[in-house]
């Protein structure tokens, strides 16, 4: 199932913050009460310990552990801290029968809350052991129980925290008696509910901010990828063919930058389409021409048109031709394994200057017929190089071939080698046509040739230069041109040169 950017990343982001929020909440709802609920204990201690304290003194002065003196001072203190702390006071003795208040009058006591709910209870005796088993063993400390005290306040439907100080005399000898306890209820719900309202406030602005943040990382989101749609969209259209294709997207991010180098693609490919296109216009034209000549030669020679007499001449044309497509054809190939980087360039330890008298030699024919003066000055008499001795053959042979193409009759070609540091110098200076400025650049271009009627013979395919290039390229080497109309060119290309520890290795 395809799932946008969008949806995943609003997803994900509501995903967060639901569960940052409620740990945040979950955190917030224990401590908060906790934080609540301690405080009121402490209050509810700190009482319990002044009630235990006055109780003490007022017993002490009295006959018994529960009567003394001030007993009616003791209500009203005791009235006091039920009033200040909101709970229900009582002592009780460690049989669990209740000793202060001494009767229902007191509205603080909380009988009137357990009569109503216990109709049957006419005593001030607790009635669960578990009520008070516990605290009268204990000698100090106090004991905290949260809930409804053991079924006691059942019916308030309220929650209670119950404070237990144990009452403890010390004697004379310093002996510990725990007499009884007092006990402290306050209701909690208030505490609880004002918890959950926190809690509830909490998660409404939480939804609120939820929503608010969803809507605002949808908007972005949507924003962001609304670049990537066009781009997406545009690629579609580039797949089809139509290379003419752009996106427009301006902004400075990655997206933008994604555009640019898209668009930067998209031109690179239309590029390589137009060049495809025109270079097999090119090639049907360069073999057009040849074959149409051979075909009507040949026609003609066949249905009589052309006289016996006449046949040798028409058919050193037609094999003239034929040679001429040989030619085209297999250069075409050399330079396109060039291109695909199919010829691999075998590295070799080469005299370059026995390698252009080699040339020399194997171009003889062609100089002598053209009545061409040709003249190497070497520096040295070895200039040793790093480099594919065929294929820079093949660059030499290109040179010359052109040079006498281009040269008329009685002129001079010279080959030249030279160095300057690691480089190597080699150069083929004609005293021919020369080529005009406009034309300089492009000579290097597959099929170009200069106004072809110029060219005293049309059986160059404007492909040589070209593949000059590609190998002196391939050799990571430069070559350029130096050239002034009716005088003369020099094309020059450079080698690595190797040294006398390169060459003894
Ligand atoms: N030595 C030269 N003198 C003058 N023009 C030249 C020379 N070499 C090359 N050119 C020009 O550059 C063009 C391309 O050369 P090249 O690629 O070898 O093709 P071709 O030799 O088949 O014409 C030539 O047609 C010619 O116009
Ligand atoms: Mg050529």
């Amino acid at each position: 199932m395809f799932k946008s950017i969008v949806s995943k990343l609003t997803g994900v982001f509501i995903i967060i913050l639901i569960l940052s929020f409620s740990m945040v909440g979950i955190a917030n709802y224990y401590f908060l009460g906790d934080f609540i609920t301690k405080e009121k204990e402490r209050v509810l201690y700190e009482t319990s310990c002044y009630i235990s304290l006055i109780v003490e003194l007022n017993s002490r002065m009295g006959s018994s552990s529960f009567k003394g003196p001030y007993d009616d001072m003791l209500m009203k203190n005791i009235e006091q801290y039920s009033k200040n702390t909101g709970a229900i006071i009582w002592v009780v003795d460690t049989s669990g029968k209740i000793r202060y208040p001494k009767d229902y009058n007191y509205s603080w006591s909380g009988f009137n809350i357990l009569e109503e709910m216990n109709p049957d209870l006419n005593t001030l005796q607790l009635t669960d052991k578990r009520q008070y088993e516990k605290v009268m063993s204990l000698k100090e400390g106090y004991i905290k129980e949260i809930g409804d005290f053991y079924g006691l306040f059942k019916d308030t439907k309220e929650k209670w925290l119950t404070i237990e100080k144990p009452l403890v005399y010390v004697d004379s000898e310093g002996n510990k008696t725990t007499v009884g306890a007092v006990y402290l209820h306050a209701p909690i719900t208030d505490i609880l509910q004002g918890r959950s309202e926190i809690f509830r406030f909490f998660i409404i602005s939480g939804s609120a901010a939820a929503l608010l943040s969803s809507i605002f990382v949808y908007i972005i989101t949507r924003k962001l990828t609304k670049g990537l749609k066009k781009l997406n969209n545009a690629a579609k259209v580039i797949a089809k063919g139509e290379f003419n294709e752009r996106v427009n997207i301006s902004s400075r991010d990655e997206i933008g930058e994604l555009a640019q180098n898209f668009n930067e693609m998209a031109s690179a490919l239309q590029n390589t389409e137009e060049m495809r296109r025109e270079f097999i216009a090119n090639v049907s034209h360069e073999l057009r021409t040849p074959m149409t000549s051979i075909k009507g030669f040949v026609e003609g020679i066949l249905d009589g048109t052309v006289p016996k007499e006449k046949h040798n001449v028409y058919l050193n044309i037609v094999r003239d031709e034929a040679n001429r497509l040989n030619r085209l054809v297999n250069d075409l190939l050399t330079l396109s394994k060039l291109q695909a980087g199919e010829l691999k360039l075998v590295y070799k330890k080469v005299d370059i200057n026995e390698l252009i008298r080699l040339c020399i030699i194997k171009m003889e024919n062609f100089f002598t017929k053209k009545q061409l003066f040709v003249q190497a000055y070497f520096e040295f008499e070895e200039m040793m190089v790093s480099a594919d001795p065929d294929a820079i053959e093949r660059v030499i042979i290109n040179l010359l071939h052109n040079a006498v193409k281009f040269t008329p009759p009685g002129g001079k070609i010279t080959i030249s080698t030279s160095y300057h540091k690691d480089k190597v110098y080699v150069s083929v200076q004609d005293t021919g046509i020369g080529i005009d400025k406009e034309e300089l650049s492009h000579i290097w271009e597959r099929f170009y040739k200069v106004d072809k009627s110029r060219s005293e013979d049309r059986r160059g395919t404007g492909l040589g230069l070209a593949i000059v290039k590609n190998i002196i390229n391939e050799h990571k080497q430069e070559v350029w041109v130096e050239s002034e109309p009716g005088k003369g060119s020099k094309f020059t290309f450079t080698l690595n040169r190797l040294n006398k520890a390169d060459i003894q290795s």
